[in-house]
């Protein structure tokens, strides 16, 4: 994984369909994503449950680009190597997600993982210079975890501009998870994020049967956000 600040496209497989999500990701693929976003739920970190690294390993093979798995999960350390294991290339963990994220971080890099650190939208940036050296990624979430379709929080925008300022030239990605549309791209893209994950807007009106929507709806969101 080579590092560069254009805007990726990552849809989340939250919005796709669980019985197919082999198909779901080739299907994606081939109509225009740039990374595959997968989101692990616990049930206990936040209010829903989606699976593990079983599912993981099995989705693996059929990702060509970027397997980018954001844990919302507590505890973390004892699944990181599991993950890893399943083929993960970035591996996102929550700084809410317990006392101890910088050890969480070295152990995600020590896996052979790129380490991604996740913001809920009420944490504010205050920890970051001491972990900015350690992560690859960081994740702002525009909606509280656990759900897709929700509608994005617009305060993170100046939460996200002065993230931007904090990297300076560092090789950290921003990305941004939740209520991802045309219309809240170009407000990230502004602010400094490449990465914008989308579930429900690159899904919708699509299936395998019929991607074309799949690639309209992503073609919408690369435009919007220039
Ligand atoms: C929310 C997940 C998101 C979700 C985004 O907890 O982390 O990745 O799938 O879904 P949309 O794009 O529908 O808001
Ligand atoms: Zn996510």
């Amino acid at each position: 994984m080579s590092f560069d600040r254009s805007i990726k496209i990552a849809p989340s497989i939250l919005s796709a369909d669980f019985a197919n999500f082999g198909q779901e990701i080739q299907a994606v693929e081939a109509q225009g994503a740039d990374w595959i976003h997968v989101d692990v739920m616990d049930g206990h970190f936040v209010p829903n449950l989606t699976f593990g690294p079983a599912t993981c390993a099995a989705i693996r093979p059929h990702i060509k680009t970027v397997m980018d798995v954001h844990l919302m999960i507590a505890p973390v350390d004892p699944y990181i190597q599991a993950f890893a294991d399943a083929g993960a290339d970035i591996l996102t963990a929550h700084l809410e997600a317990g006392p101890h994220i910088h050890r969480t971080l070295q152990a995600i890099r020590a896996a052979g993982c790129k380490a991604g650190l996740a913001l809920n939208p009420g944490t504010g940036l205050d920890d970051l210079p001491y972990l900015l050296d350690m992560v690859d990624l960081i994740c702002v979430m525009t909606v509280n975890p656990g759900f897709g379709g929700q509608k994005f929080i617009h305060s993170q925008v100046d939460k996200v501009k002065r993230l931007r300022e904090m990297i300076g030239d560092r090789p950290i990605h921003i990305e941004i998870d939740g209520g991802i549309t045309p219309d809240t791209a170009p407000l990230m893209a502004q602010a400094g994020a490449d990465v914008l994950v989308a579930g429900s807007a690159v899904f919708k009106g699509g299936s395998v049967t019929n991607p074309t929507p799949y690639g309209e709806n992503i073609r919408a969101i690369r435009i919007a956000a220039g």
